[in-house]
Parts: C-alpha cells; sequence; structure tokens
C-alpha cells in the first residue's frame, strides 16, 4: 500500500493549479465524478459555449444529494396541511432531537451555554421549546439579537411557525420601533433595546428567561450585557439565562460565567470547496460580479450568497448583475437578485425566504448579516470578496469611523459553511490562500475594544453603575477609550467633575440615540428650534440614503437635491428643506418622485421623528421653532458635534481642530464648491465645519456638513474650547485662503 493515498491527487491537483488561476485547497473527493473547472476572472465569458457546458454538468450531478433533496419535497407535499409541513420543518431542524435533554438541562441549571452550527434552530427553536416547556407561564422569553433584521425576520418566522400574529404572542422589539403587545411571550429584541429595557426594569422582572443569542459576535451591546445579566442572576435565581453561539470555541463563555455548564449540538454539515484566486483582485465588486456569472453560467442548480460590505455595495452589484443579465434571457437560467441588509424595508424581507422556483437562481447579496444570524435555505455557493464594515475608534484622537476591513479567518469560514449546510457546495474566496493564511486575524477583534463607548457609558452611569474600571467586562474595553468616553461625556455636560450624572445626563441617557445629537436635541430647547432640530435628528438617523440618484438620471437628481441646499445653507439644513418639503406636499409619494427622494428612508424618518418628539414631551422639551433662524439650528447642532469641527486648509481639505488629523468633504456633500477647469474652487469653501460622521475609504470623508462660526465653539463649549486657542488656529487659517481673507477679518470681528 502507498503511504499517501491522496499522493495522485494531490499531484494531479498541483498540476491543475498551474494551468488555472485558483488555487483550491480543502477538496476530498476531488478525484470522484466532481468536475474541475477553472475559475478565472478575466471577463471573458463565451455564453455560447457554456450554456452547452452547463448541460453536461447538470447529468454529472444528477446524484444522492439531489435525490434526498427530492425526497424530502415529497414528504413535504405529502404531508395534508399547512401546519403538519410545518411541524414536519421543525423536527428535521438539528436541534430537534435534543429538545428534552434541552428542557432538562435548562431546568437543572441557571445558566447555560447553548453551542450549535448556524442554522441548527437555536434562535427560531430553543425560545419555542421553553414555551412550550412552560417557562412562559412565570415571564416573558426574551431573546437578543446583534442585528436588528434579524429580529424582525426570526420574530416572523416564529409567529409563523406557532400560526399567531406577529405582535401578539410573538413580537420583536428595534429602535425606534415596538411590535409587541401585552399578549407578547416571546420576545425578539436587539440586544441595544434590552439594554434599554435596564433603565425601566433593572431586574428584568418581567421575563422568566433571557437568551443571550448569537454571543460570538461580541458586539458591544452584547457584551455590555454579559456583564449586566451575570448580575442579576444572582439575585433573581428564578430567572434562567441562555448564552448561545455559533461558534465552538465556548469555553470562555462558560468560564466567564462561573463555569457554567455548555450544551452541545452536533452539527450537520457536508463538506464546501474553497477556492481562492491566483493574484489579488483589484475591485472586489467587479470580481463578486463576475463570479457570480461564473457560477450562474457555469454550475449546477443552488444559489448564491455573495457577501458584501453595506447597503451601497448592494445596490451598485445589484445594478452591474442585472446588466449582465440583460437580454441573456434565452440562454440563462432566471436570476433572482435578494438583497439583504440592515435598513432593508420589512416588506422586503421576506423575499429571501421564499423557496427559489425551479430553473432559476437566486443570487443572495447581503452584508455581514447572513454569515451567522440569518439562514437561508438552499445556499449551495457563496462568493466571500472578504471585507466587512467595522467600527474603528481611535481613543487618542477621538477620531471613529466606518472603515471596511479585511474579515478574520473565522469570519471567513463562518462565511464558507453558509454553503454546505443542506448538500455539499462551493465557496469563491476573492483573495488569494496567501492572504488568508498571512494577512488574516485569527478572529474578530471584539467591538468593546474599538468603538466609541459614550453611549454605553452613558447607559450604565444611568443604571448606578459609577465604577466603570472594575465592572466585569468579558475583554474589558482599554483603559483609554474608558476615560475618552468620560472625558466627552464632561465636555457634552452629561457628567460632572466627579463622573456623576448630571440632570443633562439624565435626560440624555432617555433617548436611544448617540450622545452627541441627544446633546443636540437637548440644546435645541436653548435656541428655540426643538421642532427643526428634532427633524434634523430624525433624518440623520434614517440610517438608509435619502437622496435618490439613479446613474442615468443623474444630472436631474442633482439638480433636484440642489435645490434644497440653495444659498449653501449645508448639509444639515438640506435635510430640514427635504423633510419641512415633504410634509408641505402632505406627505406626498408623488413629491418624492418629483424631488428625486427615497419614499422609503422618509417614512422611516416620520417615524422617528414622532418618536424623538414623544421622547422630547416626556422630558419636557417645548416643541417650538423657527425654520428661518439658521443660526439658532446650527448653534443646537454644533452643541452636540462641537466634537467634530474641522477648519479650512489651503489646499481645499480640512483638519479637525482638537486632535489634528486631515479629512475632506464627503463628495455628496452640499457645500463642495463649484469646480473651475476642474478645480474646486476653494474661496468658496466654509473655513469652519462640523460634521455628522467621518466615512474612511481611500480618504477621511466627513459627511453631512455645516458650516458654523469659530466664536460659537467658545460659547458652546467653554471648557473644551478656549478662545485664544481658536483666534490662533483663526490667525493661522488666515494667511491662506486668499480671498475669504476679507470674511475671515469680519468673522473675527463679529
Ligand atoms: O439560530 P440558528 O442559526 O441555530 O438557526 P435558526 O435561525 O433558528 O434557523 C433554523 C431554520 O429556520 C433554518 O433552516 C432557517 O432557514 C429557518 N428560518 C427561516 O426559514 N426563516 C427565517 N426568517 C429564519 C429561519
Ligand atoms: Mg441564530
Amino acid at each position: 500500500a502507498r503511504a499517501n493515498p491522496h499522493a495522485e491527487q494531490e499531484a494531479w491537483e498541483a498540476e491543475q493549479m498551474k494551468k488555472t488561476h485558483v488555487t483550491k485547497v480543502g477538496a476530498q473527493d476531488a478525484g470522484a465524478a466532481v468536475p474541475q473547472y477553472d475559475y478565472i476572472f478575466e471577463d471573458t465569458m463565451d455564453f455560447v459555449k457554456a450554456d452547452m457546458l452547463a448541460g453536461n454538468i447538470e447529468e454529472l450531478f444528477e446524484t444522492a444529494e439531489q435525490r434526498r433533496k427530492k425526497e424530502a419535497e415529497a414528504r413535504a407535499a405529502a404531508a395534508k396541511s399547512e401546519r403538519e409541513k410545518i411541524a414536519v420543518g421543525r423536527s428535521q431542524l438539528p436541534v430537534y432531537p435534543y429538545r428534552d435533554q434541552l428542557l432538562k438541562a435548562v431546568e437543572e441549571h441557571q445558566i447555560l451555554i447553548i453551542v450549535a452550527e448556524t442554522g441548527a434552530g437555536k434562535t427560531t427553536q430553543v425560545p419555542q421549546y421553553l414555551h412550550e416547556g412552560g417557562y412562559s407561564a412565570a415571564g416573558k422569553i426574551g431573546c437578543t439579537q446583534p442585528r436588528r433584521v434579524a429580529a424582525m425576520s426570526v420574530a416572523a418566522r416564529v409567529a409563523y411557525e406557532m400560526g399567531v400574529k406577529l405582535g401578539n404572542e410573538v413580537g420583536y422589539s428595534i429602535r425606534f420601533e415596538d411590535c409587541t403587545s401585552d399578549k407578547t411571550i416571546l420576545k425578539y429584541m436587539t440586544d441595544g433595546m434590552l439594554l434599554r429595557e435596564f433603565l425601566s426594569e433593572p431586574d428584568l422582572a418581567s421575563y422568566s428567561v433571557m437568551m443571550i443569542d448569537e454571543a460570538h459576535e461580541r458586539t458591544l451591546h452584547t457584551d455590555v450585557l454579559f456583564g449586566l445579566v451575570k448580575d442579576i442572576a444572582r439575585f433573581r435565581p428564578d430567572l434562567k439565562l441562555l448564552i448561545s453561539s455559533a461558534t465552538l470555541d465556548a469555553e470562555k463563555f462558560s468560564e466567564y460565567f462561573d463555569y457554567a455548564p455548555i450544551f452541545k449540538i452536533p452539527g450537520r454539515r457536508y463538506p464546501v470547496d474553497i477556492y481562492f484566486t491566483k493574484a489579488p483582485e483589484a475591485d472586489y465588486i467587479d470580481a463578486a460580479v463576475q463570479a457570480v456569472m461564473r457560477i450562474h453560467v457555469l454550475e449546477p442548480d443552488g444559489d448564491v450568497l455573495v457577501f458584501l460590505t453595506g447597503q451601497e455595495e448592494i445596490e451598485a452589484m445589484e445594478e452591474m448583475l442585472r446588466q449582465r443579465m440583460r437580454g441573456k434571457g434565452t440562454q440563462l437560467a432566471e436570476m433572482i437578485i435578494c438583497p439583504i441588509y440592515a435598513n432593508l424595508p420589512s416588506e422586503l424581507q421576506a423575499k429571501i425566504f421564499e423557496p427559489t422556483p425551479p430553473g432559476a437562481r437566486k443570487i443572495v447579496l447581503a452584508t455581514n448579516i447572513a454569515e451567522t444570524s440569518l439562514t437561508i435555505d438552499g445556499i449551495k455557493y457563496v462568493v466571500d470578496p472578504g471585507f466587512s464594515k467595522q467600527n474603528s475608534y481611535n481613543p487618542r484622537t477621538g477620531m471613529e469611523s466606518l472603515v471596511v476591513t479585511p474579515v478574520s479567518k473565522a469570519s471567513a469560514n463562518q462565511r464558507a459553511g453558509r454553503a454546505g449546510r443542506t448538500s455539499a457546495g462551493k465557496c469563491f474566496r476573492l483573495y488569494t490562500a496567501h492572504s488568508y493564511e498571512n494577512e488574516m486575524e485569527d478572529n474578530t477583534v471584539p467591538e468593546i475594544q474599538r468603538t466609541n463607548l459614550g453611549n454605553v457609558v452613558l447607559m450604565l452611569k444611568s443604571l448606578g453603575i459609577h465604577d466603570l474600571m472594575n465592572f466585569d467586562f468579558m475583554d474589558p474595553p482599554p483603559a483609554e477609550t474608558l476615560l475618552r468616553a468620560l472625558e466627552q461625556l464632561y465636555a457634552l455636560g452629561a457628567l460632572n467633575d466627579k463622573g456623576e450624572l448630571t440632570k443633562l445626563g439624565r435626560r440624555m441617557a432617555e433617548f436611544p440615540l448617540d450622545p452627541l445629537l441627544a446633546k443636540t436635541l437637548l440644546a435645541s430647547e436653548t435656541y428655540k428650534v426643538s421642532q427643526q432640530i428634532a427633524t434634523v435628528c430624525a433624518m440623520v438617523s434614517v440610517g438608509s440614503s435619502i437622496f435618490y440618484r439613479p446613474k442615468d438620471k443623474a444630472v436631474y437628481a442633482d439638480n433636484a437635491h440642489r435645490n434644497f441646499a440653495r444659498g449653501g445653507v449645508g448639509d444639515h439644513m438640506a435635510l430640514l428643506a427635504v423633510y419641512d418639503g415633504w410634509a408641505e406636499s402632505g406627505f406626498s409619494t408623488q413629491w418624492c418622485y418629483e424631488n428625486y427622494i427615497q419614499v422609503r428612508s422618509m417614512k422611516r424618518a416620520r417615524d422617528i421623528r414622532d418618536q424623538l418628539v414623544g421622547l422630547m414631551e416626556r422630558v419636557e422639551i417645548e416643541m417650538v421653532g423657527d425654520p428661518t433662524d439658521i443660526d439658532a439650528i446650527k448653534k443646537a447642532i454644533a452643541s452636540g458635534f462641537f466634537y467634530h469641527t474641522a477648519q479650512l486648509r489651503k489646499d481645499g481639505s480640512y483638519r479637525t481642530v482638537k486632535h489634528p488629523m486631515t479629512v475632506n468633504l464627503h463628495p455628496s456633500s452640499s457645500l463642495n464648491p463649484p469646480r473651475r477647469e476642474g478645480q474646486p474652487i476653494i474661496q468658496a469653501l466654509p473655513r469652519w465645519v462640523v460634521y455628522h460622521e467621518l466615512v474612511l475609504t481611500s480618504k477621511a470623508f466627513m459627511r453631512t456638513i455645516s458650516e458654523i462660526q469659530p466664536q460659537w465653539l467658545v460659547e458652546i463649549a467653554p471648557h473644551y474650547y478656549d478662545r485664544k486657542e481658536l483666534l490662533d488656529a483663526e490667525g493661522a487659517g488666515k494667511k491662506v485662503p486668499k480671498g475669504a481673507k476679507a470674511r475671515a477679518a469680519m468673522d473675527v470681528a463679529e
């Protein structure tokens, strides 16, 4: 016998690899009837030839897998009623055989760690088992999710399985949207919402069970919840606590929860072949489009899941795919494109779960949400560009931004695993095996260690937790980040110099908003523009784009949008003008179409605004306003965002004031000046600005910007800015933009 039974195959594969652009790893059965394809990124697809190929492949793939699938379908069809079908489906999930053991374990232990692979049924089944096991008699069964879409869609699924109306027995609660009632016994919610519930119910008295789900994601809020639930479990022995995770290294969770037992549910996973590109890809969206087309043309039936970093990328890719499919109706199978991202309107979310009709192929374009939070059946191919959008925070400069970052190996492997849930699958990684081995981190850094903690510190302070340095964090945040958060809250006036919550801070904590926005809302009272600021805060909280800018009508759209920012009033005022215009039209959909405004975003803005106004009334802010008092509106904004101040430099870029860093106007900002011979006219740029947020792509861009006067800063944040410092900066600035000198002199004289 030979020492290595696979030697021949390995040699053959090595030979193949030299010939093609692909490196292939992990294939166990390549020697069998599985055909090998060159996986080439050059855009040289020949559809006619490929069509023939696809025909051949289908024959080869008429295998056991497909027979199994057919049998399962036949069984489901034989089930008499809808309810029977649901029961059959539920009983096929990997957690099902462990139902009774699981209930017994929960009975015996107060805290239990549950580990099972994604799609095993943790999120949808375990709360139902607990309900069937009688736990809902003593209180609600809560289940947290790191992502809002997951909370909504999982709740909808469970309501369907239980045959009840969503919002009655089964409901969900996410920021700005409460879909629960007095009847609700199974409550899905974002981890951030449970954190807020602690403010009104510090012992979670209305719950009998709390399941902290997707614990492996280690979001900021989940990490803080760990500390809080661990604490209340001590004085509420009747409360059952479940911590569930999709990754197998649960020892850390167990250890943290005083060595709570781990309940492991064995997973079912089919093999997934992994392909890497041979050379790095310059444009991963473009490469992803080509990979999807390649799969669509060459590979047998099975849906495709593509991981992108956000809504914009998803929309861009959707458009590119549509273009590629145009006119190919007769040559290629139907392609059903399903986007899924955090702000996807709920009526479109259901679409991704609909079974793919025979002969068609579903292409799911998803953010990280599909990595573990959502399971979509039928996925056989994964396309992984290897990036996600992550918070990044520099405690030294207080600079916070969302950055497109390479994912960790753990993430990449979770992603690949999504291809092998119901049958063998393939994962196409749009990066090289070399970068996987050498450039990617093993694990994602927990969010708590790379984000601004202002919000969480304000919340913990409101819960009466003062000694944050000694709070029981699973992985403590850097001390510098905590100090910076305390300092920021002090500068905002939310904490006094002893680090205690002030009256202002207490009022700020009422709002489910970032402290900077909460402060802005409260400052609107002083400047008597609470109506307008409520609108601005709602508009910046929408999360999806307000402005609609289709490529083929970009000129019309830009013209329409320019109307809202007339007179260089800035982006915040433009948002206000959009909302007020829409309100004046009687919230008309037609008005949105005419002005190239996204109707859905506006509806959401209206919902958020209604809720903010409700909260403002609760903390007794008088709702008054004058839409023409632009300075008052901007001063209110600056009262919250004085941290985000930048000053113009001679080259047309900006420099942040306190901790110098170069930043730029985002191309979408209405403050971008007209251009002469392709160059911006620097004299027309505002000299001092506040910005809402920073986005890092090729450069650091400020997004949603308003011009301010530097002397406001002294008025607004006297303990943060001193007059002399600003005058010095102003003096230095004066030398710079020619022609702006006169204006600068006037500014200082004012
Ligand atoms: O939480 P875990 O990853 O263990 O699994 P789950 O989310 O409970 O999913 C169990 C099953 O429910 C999967 O087969 C999903 O496809 C299905 N499901 C669904 O059809 N629709 C949803 N909105 C959520 C789950
Ligand atoms: Mg889950």
